[in-house]
């Protein structure tokens, strides 16, 4: 699989496996088979609940751990350094490896008060947390997640390492125009969370824009999901889908094979009502 190269040297593989509401033994038995079938970027969270089988699967496999990239989240309530060192090293306990390839702070705000307008200082003083779990070895990258660019713009000159990454929600109806560009003017990779939009993109509860979607994905030969996944990968950097099923894990491994126009990346990104024109040099 293709790598992204962050700052420091680290490579992502473009394409992770996201664990969201996989709990339990069926996460277990995803996990398995999707390592199987070639994943080997996972992408997970304290408040996922999923680090403990997603750890037992990478072990279970027989798979070298070094073939692994695995990412980790600071829970968003916790904005200290004592408490995120702890949450840290919690996080290594349950996956039951030593080092972890990425870890994130999950969010910007504790996620109860996304209306409080800033958690500057308590994101720095976790972030000195993660600097020396990084300056240790513990952790290969560290970075963000759900950072707008304003929030970048607050807390990026006040940090010694700079984040790697931010992992912000990203897909066709939902570019977030600013902030990637903020990320890519400040070498930040971008990963794209739910890039297919949960479940309205999944096909069971079309958008009304899925008429222009499949018109581009038969232009492609794919399906208007892979056209979506290659969408916010080739956008971003980095995509993060989740799928359950065997069908949707190849499908989705299938993006790596074929690559959108930056003619027809700027037109898809102009299903987003949002969409900012002046951010055309994104692409052209
Ligand atoms: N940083 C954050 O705050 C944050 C927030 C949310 C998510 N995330 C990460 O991003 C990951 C992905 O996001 P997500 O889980 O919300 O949703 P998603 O990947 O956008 O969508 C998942 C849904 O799409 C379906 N699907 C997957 N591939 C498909 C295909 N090729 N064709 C048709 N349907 C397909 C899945 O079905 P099946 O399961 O039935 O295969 C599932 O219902 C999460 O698991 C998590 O790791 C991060």
């Amino acid at each position: 699989m293709k790598t992204c190269k962050l700052y420091n040297g680290v490579e992502i593989p473009e394409i992770g496996f996201g664990t969201f509401r996989l709990r339990g033994e069926e996460g277990y038995r995803v996990f398995r088979e999707a390592i199987e079938l070639g994943y080997r970027h996972f992408d997970t969270a304290e408040s996922y609940d999923t680090e403990g089988y997603l750890g037992k699967a990478v072990k279970d496999s027989g798979v070298p751990r070094e073939e692994f990239f695995i990412t980790s989240k600071l829970p968003g309530e916790f904005k200290a350094y004592e408490i995120t060192k702890a949450s840290l090293q919690q996080s290594l306990d349950r996956l039951g490896m030593d080092y972890m390839d990425l870890y994130l702070i999950h969010a910007p705000w504790p996620w109860e008060e996304q209306d409080s307008p800033d958690w500057t200082d308590g994101n720095l003083a976790a972030w000195k947390a993660m600097s020396e779990a990084y300056q240790e070895g513990k952790v290969r990258a560290i970075g963000v997640s759900n950072f707008s660019y304003m929030d970048l713009d607050r807390f990026y000159d006040r940090c010694e390492i700079k984040p790697m990454v931010n992992q912000v929600q990203l897909h066709i109806c939902h570019v977030v125009a600013s902030t990637v560009k903020w990320c890519k003017d400040h070498n930040i990779v971008v990963e794209a969370w739910s890039p297919l939009g949960g479940a309205p993109m999944s096909g069971k509860d079309p958008l009304p824009e899925w008429v222009t979607v499949r018109s581009f994905a038969e232009k492609y030969h794919v399906t208007p999901q892979q056209l979506c996944l290659r969408f916010a990968m080739q956008y971003g950097d980095v995509v993060i889908s989740k799928a359950s099923s065997e069908r949707h894990m190849l499908d989705n491994l299938g993006i790596q094979n074929f690559e959108i126009t930056d003619e027809d990346m700027l037109a898809m990104a102009q299903i987003d009502p949002y969409w900012q024109g002046g951010e055309k040099s994104l692409f052209l």
